[in-house]
């Protein structure tokens, strides 16, 4: 099989044309169709501890063909089918889609929704997949479109991007929170945001504890003084749901937010997501995302390009979402 390998702590990631397949150990078998590139697949390629063990073949999302199940574990899937897997430990503590095969759990494995197809899956990816957690998190705690505004920071990265187009395609009012308003500005608004801010109103001093109330909810994937902030922006009994860290996993506020206002700090995580809720997810994005606006945010790279890609994601360049194509 093709996969990037990282072989210990430190050392450099290799692209290797002929690796062991039996390397891999997991229930299911597959062949990797597509897989994407996150925040997090940056990391790991850069050694910046997302790796948890060694050798590790990183890729945080895949989507696939199974090929073979292990005996005792037949019965969800069979040879032929089209699944997909975000998380649950891959490209961190198991092997993960930067390969052309794979082996995986089954307990986290989601059947491809009809009328998706593998390449699209992939470019939602995790990012998507976390976007779509979050906007289920400010539905289940009744933030509607009638609320008020709703803020998206870190807005032009690959989750940032599909919570803005998830949020307007729903009919909310969208305000996209983003470092890179001159260059970006027309693009979030293409994927729907009625108002562009720059993240510096946000990111660069915590404001009082309590400030004028501007958004009945918000998703936030930057974390530090941008959340704190972000808190005490939000109206009485709104809800943050907060997915990232790119600026810094700090959060300098108080609790006069959730005192006062009733606010609900509301936490998202994809990587341990119980299968019921992966499956609402992923039949909530396949039904209700605009697949023109997800083909507009994509961009595609061989698996030969993923290892100098990662310095492109950890410096804030790279726009929307991008697909790995494995074979190439
Ligand atoms: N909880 C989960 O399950 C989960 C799942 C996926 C991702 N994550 C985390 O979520 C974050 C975003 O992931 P992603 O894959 O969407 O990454 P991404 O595509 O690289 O997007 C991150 C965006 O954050 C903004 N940003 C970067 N540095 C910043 C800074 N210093 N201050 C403020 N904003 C900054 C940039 O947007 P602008 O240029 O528009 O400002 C950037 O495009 C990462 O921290 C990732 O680890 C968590």
């Amino acid at each position: 099989m093709r996969a990037v390998l990282i072989d210990s702590e430190g050392s450099a990631p290799r692209l290797l044309e002929d690796a062991d397949e039996s390397l891999l150990s997991g229930e299911v078998a597959l062949d990797v169709l597509v897989s994407s590139y996150n925040y997090k697949d940056g990391m790991a390629i850069a050694g910046k501890g997302i790796a948890r063990t060694h050798p590790l073949i990183p890729g945080i999302d895949l989507v696939g063909r199974v090929t073979d199940v292990e005996p005792g574990t037949e019965g969800r899937f069979s040879a032929g089918d089209l699944v997909l897997l975000n998380g649950d430990g891959i490209g961190e503590s198991r092997h993960g889609g930067f390969a052309t095969r794979a082996r995986v759990r089954a307990d986290a494995l989601v059947r491809l929704p009809a009328g998706l197809s593998p390449e699209r899956a992939a470019a939602i990816g995790t990012a998507g997949f976390t976007a779509m957690l979050a906007v289920l998190r400010l539905e289940d705690t009744g933030v509607t479109p009638e609320s008020g505004d709703v803020l998206v920071t870190g807005a032009s990265g690959g989750a940032g991007s599909i919570a803005v187009a998830l949020l307007a395609g729903r009919g909310h009012r969208v305000i996209a929170s983003t470092g890179r308003s001159h260059e970006n500005a027309e693009y979030l608004r293409e994927l729907g945001a009625a108002e562009v801010m720059d993240r510096r109103e946000l990111s660069e001093e915590p404001g009082r504890p309590l400030q004028s109330q501007r958004f009945a909810g918000a998703i936030d994937g930057v974390g530090s003084t941008t959340l704190a902030n972000v808190l005490a922006q939000t109206s009485w009994g709104g809800t943050v749901a907060a997915y990232g860290l790119a600026q810094g996993p700090d959060l300098p506020t108080t609790v006069l937010p959730f005192i006062l206002r009733g606010v609900t700090l509301a936490g998202v995580n994809s990587v341990e997501c119980p299968l019921p809720l992966r499956e609402r997810a992923w039949d909530t994005l396949a039904a209700e995302l605009d697949m023109d606006l997800l083909d507009a945010m994509t961009t595609s790279i061989g698996l030969s390009e993923t290892i100098d890609y990662a310095e492109r994601i950890l410096s804030g360049q790279v726009r929307g979402r991008t697909v790995v194509e494995v074979t190439q």
